[in-house]
């Protein structure tokens, strides 16, 4: 007799690394006989994977589980049992707030306890189940207790290499949420990227909160650096994408823009966040670089892998942000000239050392302001990048449906996304497109067919 599948439903907030996370957390429930599906509705379990690094992020948890609770009732009236979890970084700050305010949650856990979910499920599972809380920093890794299956989805595959951070910006939650950085044995890596591939992925992007810190013990036992991890990967026969993501321009080692010249399978765009123009508020963000250091690491990689497009984040309104500083901001992203950009206001992070500056706080109609002038740079930036693109045949790789009958969305080297009509059995392949028409946020074009190739 086939055991009936439980129901497993898992909402993400945040960034790449709770993607990679829930994709985990699914494959280590499925040995517990969970299938993950698409609605709250009639679950067995609920995990919401939360983000702490967005303004207001405990409150839409807690609007989320407000509408949960509903399912939870009419599951548990008809005298079935739903388990309701709060995973990731916002569970981690305020795992006992949670706890106390919400008592129909029965877990609560960070991001390091992740290996320890089958025990926490049993724990919390059946009609006696306890109500759990677990926000340790374990002094073993998680990463040596996942399971080796992965589900993937579309050809594109997220590796997790590296956690924490020990750069500790002063706007920050990460190094207090995600705590101090590891890096992932190298061998290990290799191993995941090896079965990744085997399992059908074209591409993988490399996942880290600072990735290029990774430092890890290499199969040698020296230590093994980003960079020589990317070129052990890029030999992996029938991988043809390599990226990683976030990077901190300290981390940006010779060797590492070296391998973006020599690593052809490493794409050519990094997302390299500087956060601002201005040397004074970079030094008040304790980001250890400075303007020039930021534009040297950028012509390096230039003159390394000419084609090489860029990324980044920046803050607006950093508490003591002058109008220079933000005309300082300005020009810094005129003279990179980016190929698309994430910006956010400033808002204090309680616990944070920048949470203390209150009295620079820059007032908010005008970090809006700010805020909405760079905004219109980005977008021309972006929208010109883009139309740069127009004529060009870019290698696409397809990895899902687009959203009108007929479609498919793929990404170009450049991560930007590409729309063409074409049949679904594309997906999962790398295929030349004839770029035809750019907009603000993606292309469209037409399947290359070459005279020699068999129809
Ligand atoms: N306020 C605004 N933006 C922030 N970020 C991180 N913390 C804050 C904050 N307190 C932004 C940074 C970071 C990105 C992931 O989120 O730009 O690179
Ligand atoms: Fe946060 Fe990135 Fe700074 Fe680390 S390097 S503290 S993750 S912004």
């Amino acid at each position: 007799m086939t055991q009936a599948h439980k129901k497993l439903f898992i909402k993400t907030w945040g960034c790449q690394m709770n993607v990679y996370d829930s994709n985990r957390m699914s494959d280590i429930l499925f040995s517990l006989g969970y299938k993950t599906v698409d609605s709250p509705e009639d679950v067995d379990m609920i995990i919401l994977n939360t983000c702490h690094i967005r303004e207001k992020a405990t409150d839409k948890v807690f609007s989320e589980l407000g509408r949960l609770r509903v399912h939870k009732e009419a599951r548990e009236e008809k005298g079935n049992r739903m388990i309701i979890a709060v995973a990731g970084c916002v569970a981690q700050a305020e795992g006992n707030f949670i706890m106390e305010r919400a008592p129909f949650v029965d877990m609560v856990f960070g991001p390091q306890t992740y290996h320890e979910l089958p025990e926490m499920v049993l724990k919390a599972s059946g009609n006696k189940g306890k109500r759990i809380i677990n926000t340790e920093f374990p002094t073993i890794s998680k990463f040596d207790h996942l399971p080796d299956e992965h589900t993937i989805e579309g050809a594109s595959a997220y590796l997790s290499i590296q956690e924490g951070c020990d750069r500790f910006c002063t706007f920050c939650v990460v190094p207090y949420t995600r705590g101090a950085e590891y890096s992932r044995i190298s061998q290990e890596v290799i191993d995941e990227a090896h079965r990744l591939v085997e399992q059908g992925a074209l591409e993988i992007i490399l996942l880290g909160q600072n990735v290029n810190a990774y430092h890890g013990i290499g199969p040698d036992g020296s230590t093994w650096r980003l960079a020589d991890l990317i070129r052990k990967i890029s030999e992996i026969d029938g991988l043809k994408r390599i990226r990683y993501s976030t990077s901190h321009p300290r981390d940006m080692d010779d060797d590492l823009i070296a391998a973006h010249g020599e690593v052809k399978k490493l794409m050519p765009f990094l997302h390299l966040p500087v956060q601002s123009g201005s040397d004074k508020i970079l030094k008040a963000m304790n980001r250890k670089h400075n303007v020039d250091l930021y534009k040297e690491i950028i012509a390096k990689l230039r003159k390394s892998r000419p084609e090489i497009a860029f990324s980044s984040d920046f803050i607006i309104g950093f508490p003591g942000e002058t109008e220079q500083d933000f005309k300082d901001t300005m020009q810094l992203a005129r003279d990179v000239e980016y190929a698309s950009c994430y910006s956010f206001k400033y808002s204090a992070r309680p616990g944070t050392p920048a949470a203390n500056l209150q009295a620079a706080l820059v007032p908010d109609h005008i970090a809006s302001k700010r805020l909405s002038t760079f905004q219109n740079l980005i977008n021309k930036q972006q929208a010109q990048f883009n139309k740069s693109c127009e004529g060009k045949i870019l290698p696409i790789l397809f990895d899902r449906k687009g959203k009108k009958e007929g479609q498919l969305s793929g990404r170009s080297p450049y991560f930007q996304s590409v729309y063409v009509k074409g049949n679904e059995r594309l997906i999962g392949n790398i295929i030349d497109v004839k770029i035809t028409q750019s907009f603000d946020n993606s292309l469209t074009g037409d399947i290359v067919i070459y005279d020699n190739e068999a129809a």
